[in-house]
């Protein structure tokens, strides 16, 4: 039975889906079986970073609206056969979100995660992610403004019911840390209030890959902070990188 995820944030543009592919890779690397998609009505990204957009015909929307079977626009991803992707809608409005619990149910015990990237604040997406989810990952950028609104929605998933509410820091620079306006990774996890799972470092490695489809590299750093969210994800107790 999967375990199901969904990634959000407060602002857009944190890096959700970012986050949400490449931690799906190394899920998928290490072996469990993972379903990645995109519920960002109109404005899919997932697509490119995962390097499936030319064989990306159908998408979740398709599905929701049983125009098309769950086989048809399943993709599997071109770096591993364990991660399994489906494109949001190319469409902003008319998306049957109200079916997204069942779709859940029908493949809840074909994989062991389900990532649901959903788009940014508490709207309808956000609305419809939350009952059928039993994790979350809040991603937020360092700065006082993504923080507060990081906390806004982390209130709102403990409080509509998922209490194990983890915090990814993404973007981080050392250099720059400064001028965020917090003292240290401990202050933006108490305005938080959420478990920090990871920090990713703002890497134009990273985005280079994420704008080609291609995956980490081997070896970096980055890497190596997606593969140690996978083990904390899975209870080990592995110290959290900051580079
Ligand atoms: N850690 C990072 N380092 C550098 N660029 C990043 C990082 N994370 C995300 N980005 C870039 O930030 C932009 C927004 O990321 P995206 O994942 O689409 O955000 P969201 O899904 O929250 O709107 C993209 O251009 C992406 O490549
Ligand atoms: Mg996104």
């Amino acid at each position: 039975m999967a375990r199901v995820i969904m990634i959000a944030s407060g602002k857009g543009g944190t890096g959700k889906s970012t986050v949400a592919t490449y931690l799906s890779h190394e899920l998928a690397f290490k072996g469990y079986r993972t379903f990645l998609t995109e519920l960002d009505m109109g404005f899919r990204s997932i697509d490119v970073i995962s390097g499936i957009s030319e064989m990306t015909v159908y998408d979740v929307g398709d599905v929701l609206d049983g125009s098309c079977s769950t086989d048809k626009a399943i993709v599997a991803s071109p770096h591993t056969d364990k991660l399994h992707i489906m494109a949001a809608p190319g469409r902003k409005s008319g998306v049957k979100l109200q079916n997204l619990k069942s779709f859940v149910d029908s493949i809840y015990n074909s994989y062991d995660y389900i990532i649901l990237d959903t788009a940014a604040g508490i709207g309808e997406v956000f609305e419809a992610a939350l009952p059928v989810s039993n994790m979350a990952i809040v991603v937020a950028t360092p700065d006082a403004v993504s923080v507060r609104d990081a906390r806004i929605v982390s209130d709102e998933i403990y409080y509509g019911g998922i209490k194990d509410v983890r915090l990814v820091i993404n973007k981080y620079n050392k250099d720059t840390f400064r001028h965020s306006g917090f003292a240290d990774g401990d202050s933006i996890i108490d305005a938080c209030c959420a478990q920090l799972l990871g920090v990713v470092p703002n890497d134009e490695q990273l985005h280079l890959s994420a704008m080609t489809g291609k995956p980490l590299t081997s070896g970096s750093i980055t890497k190596k902070v997606f593969s140690s969210m996978v083990e904390r994800l899975n209870g080990s107790h592995v110290q959290i990188i900051v580079k």
